[in-house]
């Protein structure tokens, strides 16, 4: 390989719980490869990562493992609250993290071989090609939306989009290739239905997701068996694509595989996690709990909250909610307080935490049902857990997402673009009570897939290979 030492490989993930996750689980299946890490993180995320998790382990598991500190470009005294990292993106802010990126690599020993960044970082694209660092991107949201938002310039062509106002929301979607049959307009990505394509958020979706197709290969979460047709559209855009998901099957399945099953696994988390919902999991009957959580970044009106909330309560299942604290949002602006009445009402029936420990919820025998936002990272969670989903999609790729799990896969049911009580009701017992078995058994299948695509000679289990290899290969 020419060189006496590991390769270096850095990674840069856009500072949120939903992209980091993913990426710091590569990052610990590449250093459990033997290859030498730098995790970046902002100073804002290392902060709240070094009070939440133990991650001085990485340090003693893997000798060559380091966390780097960036800046996010923003004012110290901005919120950082809620969904804020787009500010990132603004040229002149994007411009200072791109400057201390390019500091950073010019000084760094030993020299960076390669960069894993998060596909919307695109300047880091520039900076690699200007110091002439292979490049590889890591879109962590969902096939389905990379492919859809790399085709917003061809449904604009074909008179597609705009969606305008009194527009049919059940129109079949017909320019995306391989997604003709099943995605409507209200499946689209939700910054779709944007009234104007010259919106700059849309401008720079299409061009951070196009510029990504440009690295040397791109990497997404996902697996051959779940994602198949859509992964063959994409790769005639970008020859070079890894899946590799579900990452943390992958991860769990390569680290038990060298160290046993009892082996201690990281948390990744932002928040504090209570973990009294796992005792008072351990007290229900099997698969007897609706498991509701929205995400990190999801924030609702009370109005919401309350028919979610009746919507279980009414329902025949016991719940476990998570409700982030900030992330409820009353008519004047103050929403928490609902929160807490809730929390008294319900506790024959539920039980209501501030930030979960999600994968082992989700692995709990008690838990039935998975009510949820339909993040990507939760969409494959509970794939792999076998849990079927009640889908209430808030935005971005959420709205494929759900679509997905509901008409190609068929392990669950799309709430989208409605929020009522009744319908909560309904869904929750369907998938809880009157349909249980059929989900319980397309969830069952299409977890068993996902093991096998991780497992020794699996598809994402040999993409793994495939990526360690050519990581060699460029660094050479
Ligand atoms: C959003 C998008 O919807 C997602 O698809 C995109 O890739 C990133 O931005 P987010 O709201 O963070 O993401 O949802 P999700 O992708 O599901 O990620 C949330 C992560 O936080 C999951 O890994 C989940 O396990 C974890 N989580 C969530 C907890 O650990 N505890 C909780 O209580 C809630």
């Amino acid at each position: 390989m020419g060189k006496d030492r590991s390769s270096h490989v850095l990674f840069f993930p856009v500072p949120s719980q939903g992209h980091m996750n993913p990426m710091i689980k590569l990052a610990e299946l590449l250093a459990l490869a033997g290859f030498r890490i730098t995790f970046l993180n902002t100073h804002h995320n290392h902060e709240r990562l070094l009070r939440f998790t133990n991650m001085a382990a990485y340090f003693e598991r893997y000798s060559g493992f380091e966390l780097g500190t960036i800046t996010d470009g923003l004012p110290q005294d901005h919120p950082r609250s809620g969904h804020w990292f787009p500010a990132m993106f603004e040229d002149a802010t994007a411009m200072k993290i791109k400057q201390s990126l390019r500091d950073m690599l010019v000084n760094v020993s030993p020299p960076v071989d390669c960069m894993i960044v998060d596909a919307f970082l695109g300047f880091a694209l520039d900076v690699a090609r200007e110091l002439g660092i292979p490049i590889v991107c890591f879109r962590t949201s969902s096939p389905c939306c990379f492919w859809t938002s790399y085709s917003i310039p061809d449904m604009i062509r074909a008179g597609e989009l705009p969606i305008n106002g009194n527009e049919d929301m059940d129109r079949l979607i017909t320019t995306v290739p391989g997604m003709e049959t099943h995605f409507r307009c209200r499946d689209l990505p939700s910054y779709c239905r944007a009234p104007d394509m010259e919106d700059s958020f849309i401008k720079l979706i299409v061009k951070q997701t196009r510029k990504s197709a440009e690295a040397d290969a791109l990497i997404l979460n996902t697996a051959e068996e779940l994602d198949g047709p859509i992964l063959s559209q994409i790769r005639t855009q970008c020859p070079i694509v890894y899946a590799i998901g579900p990452i943390n099957a992958l991860l769990k399945s390569r680290v038990n595989a060298k160290h046993g099953e009892s082996y201690h696994h990281f948390s990744n988390t932002l928040l504090e996690e209570d973990k009294s919902c796992v005792s008072w999991l351990d007290k229900q009957p099997n698969r007897s709990v609706t498991y509701a959580c929205f995400g990190s970044l999801t924030s609702m009106s009370r109005e919401q909250l309350i028919e979610l909330w009746y919507g279980l309560v009414n329902s025949k299942s016991n719940f476990l909610l998570v409700v982030r604290p900030n992330s409820v949002i009353g008519k004047d602006g103050e929403g928490d307080d609902v929160v807490n009445e809730l929390f008294d009402k319900t506790k024959d029936r539920g039980y209501i935490v501030d930030w979960a420990p999600q994968e082992a919820v989700l692995n709990h025998p008690a838990v039935g049902g998975f009510l949820t936002h339909s993040g990507w990272n939760s969409t494959l969670e509970g794939v792999v857990a076998g849990v079927p989903m009640i889908c209430w999609p808030y935005f971005a790729d959420q709205q494929v997402n759900s679509r997905v799990v509901s008409e190609v896969w068929k392990i669950g049911l799309d709430m989208k673009d409605v929020c009522d009580r009744k319908i909560v009701e309904k869904m929750v017992n369907d998938v809880m009570v009157d349909r249980k078995e059929e989900f319980a058994k397309s969830a069952a299948e299409m977890s068993k897939l996902t093991y096998q695509s991780v497992s020794v000679g699996g598809s994402s289990y040999s993409n793994l290979d495939r990526l360690i290899e050519d990581i060699r290969e460029m660094s050479l």
